[in-house]
C-alpha cells in the first residue's frame, strides 16, 4: 500500500517531469504532473499524491519559510507573500493544567493572511501559472477563500470563491473581498460548495484549489516539517504527538505525507513518527465517527453545525488520505463541544495567543484526551491551531468580557473599576 510508513520509495516513471509525478493513491497510476489539469486518477478517481525521484534530508533545507522545504516541494519558488516559518510558542500554564511533560503551539493564525492556507496556495497558484490556467477558484467556509483571493491576486490571476451563506466569519469575507475575489454565497454548506466547484472546474471553467488538489497539500507539508525541526532544536527529538483539528483532513494528509517522506529518506524512524491525533466538533465529526468505528470509509453527514464555522465539514474529501495517516502512526481522532471550543479558546487567549475557535480544537481535543489517559503525561505535544482570532472576531467578542460604559470623567471610571466587573 502506498500509503504506508513503510512504503518504499517507487521508482521514477517515464510520464516524470524533472522527478516530480503524479500517483494514485487507490490504483498507482501515474501521470505527468503538468501537462493537464487533473485533481483525481482518471482510472479509478481516487485522489493524487505528489511523488519525488529524490526526497531532501534536513540537511537540504535553507532560507525561511515554506520555500526553506523547496527541495521538498515541486518548484524552488512560488507566488510568494512570505508564508510560514510561524511560532512554536510554550504555553507553560495551558502544559501545566493540561499535564503534558510540553506543550507547544504552533500557531498557523500568524501566516500572511491569518492562516495555514497559505502555504498550501503559495504552491498551488505556482501551478497555476505552469499550467497556464485563467480562473482560479475554490469552496471555503472561509479561510481558503481569503487566502486564494490574496495570492490570486498577488500572481495577477481572477479568484472566484463559493461560500456557504450566513456560514462564513466576518474577517474571512473581509478578506476576500478586498483582495478582490468574485464571491458568491451559496445557499446550502461547505460541502455543496465543493460539489459545485469540483463540477465547474471538471467543465474547465476555473482551476480547482481546494485540498483536493494535491500541490496545495504539498505545501501544507511544511507546517509538519517546520513542528519537527522546532522540537529537534529544542529538545532534540520530534514530538511524541500533533494535535490539529479536522475539517477536510488536507493537514492531516499532508502532515502525514511530510513525515512518511522523511522515513522514506531515512531521515526519521518509523517509531519515531509523532501521533497525529485530529479533532471534530461534535457536530461535523464524520472522521471521528469512523476512526471510532474501525471504518474504511467516511460516512457523509449531510447535517453539521458548529460555531467553529471552518470546520463544518460534513465530507472530508481527503479522508482516505487522512485514516490512514490517523492509524499508522498510532494516533486518534475525538469530538468536542462548542463549549469545550469556546472555553479552550479563553484558556489560550489567556496565555497571550488569539486564535479563532477552530483552533482552539486542537487544545480542546488534548485536554479531553488526556483527561481519559488515551495521551499520557509524559507526551511532547504539539498542537496546531490554524487560524488567528481575529477571523471570526463575532466569536471571540462572544466569548470574551463585555465592555462597559462609563462616564466621560475620572471620578465614574474610578467607581467602575472599583465595583465587580459585570460579566467575563
Ligand atoms: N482550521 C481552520 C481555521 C480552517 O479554516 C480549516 C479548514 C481547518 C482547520 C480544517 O483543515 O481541512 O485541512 O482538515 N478550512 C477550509 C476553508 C475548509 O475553506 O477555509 P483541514
Amino acid at each position: 500500500m502506498s500509503l504506508s510508513l513503510s512504503a518504499e520509495q517507487p521508482d521514477e516513471p517515464a510520464d516524470a517531469d524533472d522527478g516530480v509525478w503524479l500517483e494514485c493513491i487507490e490504483c498507482g497510476e501515474t501521470f505527468a504532473p503538468f501537462d493537464d489539469v487533473r485533481y483525481t486518477c482518471d482510472e479509478c478517481d481516487g485522489l493524487l499524491e505528489v511523488r519525488y525521484a529524490e526526497l531532501p534530508t534536513f540537511d537540504d533545507f535553507e532560507g525561511h519559510g515554506v520555500w526553506r522545504y523547496a527541495d521538498a516541494l515541486p518548484f524552488a519558488e512560488g507566488v510568494s507573500i512570505q508564508e510560514g516559518a510561524t511560532p512554536l510558542y510554550e504555553v507553560p500554564r495551558l502544559e501545566e493544567s493540561i499535564g503534558v511533560e510540553t506543550l507547544r503551539i504552533k500557531h498557523e493564525g500568524m501566516n500572511p493572511t491569518g492562516s495555514f492556507k497559505d502555504r498550501g496556495m503559495t504552491v498551488g497558484v505556482r501551478v497555476a501559472k505552469e499550467l497556464g490556467v485563467g480562473r482560479l477558484a475554490c469552496a471555503s467556509t472561509g479561510n481558503t477563500s481569503a487566502a486564494l483571493a490574496a495570492y490570486g491576486s498577488r500572481g495577477g490571476m481572477e479568484t472566484l470563491v463559493l461560500l456557504p451563506a450566513g456560514k462564513v466569519a466576518a474577517g474571512k469575507i473581509a478578506q476576500a473581498s478586498l483582495h478582490g475575489a468574485r464571491i458568491l454565497e451559496v445557499d446550502g454548506n461547505f460541502d455543496a460548495c465543493l460539489d459545485i466547484v469540483q463540477e465547474l472546474a471538471a467543465k474547465g471553467e476555473a482551476y480547482l484549489l481546494n485540498s483536493l488538489n494535491p500541490f496545495r497539500l504539498e505545501g501544507q507539508k511544511t507546517i509538519g516539517l517546520e513542528i519537527l525541526e522546532g522540537f529537534l532544536a529544542d529538545y532534540d527529538a520530534v514530538p511524541d504527538r500533533i494535535v490539529l483539528p479536522v475539517g477536510n483532513a488536507g493537514n492531516t494528509s499532508a502532515l502525514y505525507k511530510a513525515f512518511r517522506e522523511l522515513v522514506q529518506a531515512g531521515e526519521l524512524d518509523e517509531d519515531d513518527v509523532p501521533k497525529l491525533t485530529g479533532v471534530q466538533a461534535e457536530g461535523a465529526a464524520p472522521m471521528v465517527e469512523a476512526i471510532e468505528n474501525g471504518a474504511d470509509e467516511v460516512r457523509r453527514w449531510d447535517d453539521v453545525e458548529t460555531r467553529a464555522t471552518a470546520i463544518r465539514i460534513g465530507n472530508p474529501v481527503n479522508a482516505p488520505k487522512a485514516l490512514p495517516g490517523i492509524r499508522e502512526t498510532g494516533g486518534t481522532a475525538v469530538a468536542v463541544s462548542d463549549e469545550e471550543i469556546t472555553e479552550a479558546q479563553r484558556d489560550i487567549a489567556g496565555e497571550g495567543i488569539g486564535v479563532e475557535p477552530a483552533s482552539a480544537a486542537s487544545i480542546a481535543g488534548l485536554r479531553k484526551l488526556r483527561a481519559e489517559g488515551v495521551v499520557d503525561d509524559d507526551e511532547r505535544v504539539a498542537c496546531l491551531t490554524t487560524g488567528h482570532l481575529l477571523k471570526d472576531p463575532d466569536a471571540a467578542a462572544a466569548a470574551g468580557s463585555e465592555p462597559e460604559p462609563v462616564p466621560a470623567d475620572t471620578a465614574g471610571v474610578l467607581a467602575s473599576i472599583a465595583s465587580e466587573r459585570s460579566s467575563e
